[in-house]
């Protein structure tokens, strides 16, 4: 049986994969940081000769920004084509300090490996290549036609991406698309993610008076930019923590009985979640539940808040200026152009006198959800029930990967998200990581994937 050579050749492999995976996780290939442009296209090598190594055409495809890495490998007519996703990009390691071993010098403890992309998403992402090596070397050949998209700008919006999607359209043709980029339900319950949050992003800057001021001396004559961003904010919810931009919940359907049913059967331990984070209480829009509002409501949250004196001890001034970036969790149904244009008219009426606001918009895309009944998705829940010896559930996230919604618009494709990881691996903070025998399990999920997908007819 060729699919019992290929798990005996995962087994003896893995110590092998994990070193490799460490030597990805070295490159510092922050997509944000301009300092770190030559080490994120170093991951895109990186990820291009692991992939030409396996006989597949692999090439970089180059961007305004980083690079695409493109791969393809040998043709198998009449078997189904499978486009996989990932991202050689990681978020900023700060802050750098909280760090127990260093964000770039991988380092493994108790059966995790700890460095920044450990599971978000290099981890995850090579698990798809590594499958494929293992077809490769145990049976001559990957069963499927596998067509690889690695990009660098996840993490920063995936801005050039969907430029690259219209224009090698005919190439990227495929039947369904596959991305580990999600999480687990929990340790031990696999999951199936049906469903994204969209995103709109954008910075807000109030600028008051030229220079920084005695606030005795002005204080009281002039708006503080400080306190009219706080105001500007503070307005964004009411009471009830329904936001207020107008028209911001417009086209969202309502929430039927069946998912809600759906969610309360997840049984979601909601004290469990808020002691992981060491959050005493919940909050958000009345009338949802803790996982309802994770996934199927849309936000609006401040990132990153700034004015005024930062250092040790009292300063007396005004401001000359206040910042704060700004990002929405958008559901299905919303339309992330309007609501960008919304937010920006509803800040600007709510300016004091006196001030100028200067809004800039980063990147938007919207929300996402799926069908879960057809044969791509059994074929998924077959090959990840045999990786972790039980069934996955179904799940919604409220994270993005901006990637889904333009797959199904440009290329007609729907996602399998398969996440490997667990929302509790640190993902964006400190001391990411990621547990070794969830990186094999998912290896072994991906190679099964294959085998599933090859015996579906075309
Ligand atoms: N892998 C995450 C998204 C994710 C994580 C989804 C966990 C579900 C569960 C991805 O890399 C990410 O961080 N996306 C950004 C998107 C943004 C920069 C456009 C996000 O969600 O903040
Ligand atoms: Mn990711
Ligand atoms: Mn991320």
């Amino acid at each position: 049986m060729t699919i019992a050579a290929v798990d005996h050749f995962l087994q003896q492999a893995a110590p092998r994969f994990e070193g490799e995976l460490l030597d990805l996780l070295r490159i510092p290939s922050v997509s944000a940081e301009s300092r770190y442009a030559g080490d994120v296209r170093r991951a895109a090598e990186f990820v291009r000769t692991q992939l030409a190594a396996l006989g597949f055409a692999a090439e970089l495809v180059e961007t305004p920004g980083h690079p695409i890495v493109y791969a393809e490998s040998p043709a198998v007519p009449g078997a189904p084509t499978v486009l996989v996703y990932g991202h050689y990009d990681v978020q900023p390691a700060d802050p750098l300090d909280l760090w127990k071993t260093p964000p770039f010098d991988p380092s493994i403890r108790d059966g995790m490996v700890y460095a920044r992309g450990a599971t978000d998403d290099k981890g995850q992402m090579f698990t798809h290549i590594k499958s494929a090596e293992a077809w490769v070397r145990a049976a001559g050949r990957v069963p499927v036609n596998l067509k690889y998209v690695i990009e660098g700008e996840e993490e920063v919006g995936s801005n050039h991406l969907e430029l690259f999607l219209a224009e090698w359209k005919s190439r990227l043709a495929a039947d369904v698309a596959v991305i580990s980029d999600t999480s687990q339900f929990g340790p031990g319950r696999p999951a199936v993610t049906h469903g994204l949050r969209g995103i709109i992003a954008c910075e807000v800057t109030v600028h008051g008076p030229r220079q920084d001021l005695h606030s005795g001396i002005f204080g009281g004559s002039i708006a503080n930019p400080a306190n009219g961003l706080a105001r500007l904010i503070a307005s964004l919810h009411d009471d009830a923590g329904l936001i207020q931009i107008p028209g911001f919940y417009n086209g969202i359907p309502p929430l039927t009985a069946a998912e809600r049913q759906r969610l309360r059967d997840l049984g979601f331990d909601e004290g469990a979640y808020l002691a992981e984070i060491a959050v005493s209480a919940p909050h958000g829009e009345s009338g949802y539940t803790t996982l309802e509002r994770r996934w199927v409501r849309p936000t609006c949250d401040v990132n990153g808040l700034t004015s005024g004196y930062q250092g040790e001890g009292p300063k007396t001034i005004i401001p000359s200026w206040a910042r704060a970036k700004i990002t929405c969790r958008l559901v299905p149904g919303q339309d992330p152009e309007h609501l960008v244009r919304s937010l920006e008219a509803y800040l600007r009426r709510g300016l004091l006198p006196g001030l100028r606001l200067e809004f800039q918009s980063w990147h938007g895309c919207p929300g996402y959800v799926f069908d879960t009944d057809n044969h791509f998705m059994q074929a998924a829940c077959r090959a990840i029930t045999t990786a972790f010896e039980v069934p996955p559930v179904f799940i919604r996230e409220g994270g993005t990967i901006p990637v889904v919604e333009s797959f199904r618009r440009i290329l007609g494709l729907d996602t399998l998200l398969l996440g490997w990881g667990q929302n509790t691996d640190n993902l964006h903070g400190p001391n990411e990581h990621f547990t070794l025998q969830d990186f094999h399990r998912g290896i072994r999920a991906s190679a099964h994937l294959w085998h599933e997908l090859s015996r579906l007819p075309v």
